[in-house]
């Protein structure tokens, strides 16, 4: 009776932690930890840098995992990652991953425009 009393007490918390929470706080967490600086303010990525947004969120988390653990076989360009993903919580992991898996421009935010696609180096 008391157990049941307590998962009644809890139960209205536990629904915070739900979908739209998690975009927030990944949306606060993307900029606070600087993913912006070369993911880009969309998540668009540019040249070496991938394109973050819109990729299954499960692959996001892996990917994160992965960097964070520094365990695994990795090349100089995924090493740049794992200062970024080293003291990231698992819950962070979750929400930035929730984030970007959803993202959904905000239409009202200023915008800069994209005219063309770089390659290689750039073009110089
Ligand atoms: C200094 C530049 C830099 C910053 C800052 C940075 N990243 Fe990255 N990120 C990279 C590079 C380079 C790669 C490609 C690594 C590779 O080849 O595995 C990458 C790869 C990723 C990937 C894997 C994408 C894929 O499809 O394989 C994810 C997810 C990611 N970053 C998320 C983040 C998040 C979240 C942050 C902020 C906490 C962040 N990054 C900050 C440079 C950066």
């Amino acid at each position: 009776m008391k157990k049941n009393m307590l998962l009644m007490a809890l139960l209205p918390l536990l629904s915070l932690h739900g979908d739209g929470n998690a975009y927030k706080k990944g949306e606060i967490l993307y900029a606070q930890k600087g993913c912006n600086g070369c993911h880009g303010v969309y998540g668009e990525g540019l040249s070496s840098y991938p394109r973050i947004v819109h990729k299954p969120h499960y692959l996001l988390v892996k990917k994160l995992k992965f960097y964070r653990a520094k365990t695994g076989v990795m090349n100089q360009t995924a090493q740049i990652m794992i200062p970024f993903a080293e003291n990231l919580s698992d819950s962070e992991i979750n929400n930035l991953s929730v984030y970007l898996s959803k993202y959904k421009a905000n239409e009202d935010a200023p915008r800069y425009e994209l005219p063309y696609e770089t390659w290689g180096d750039g073009g110089s």
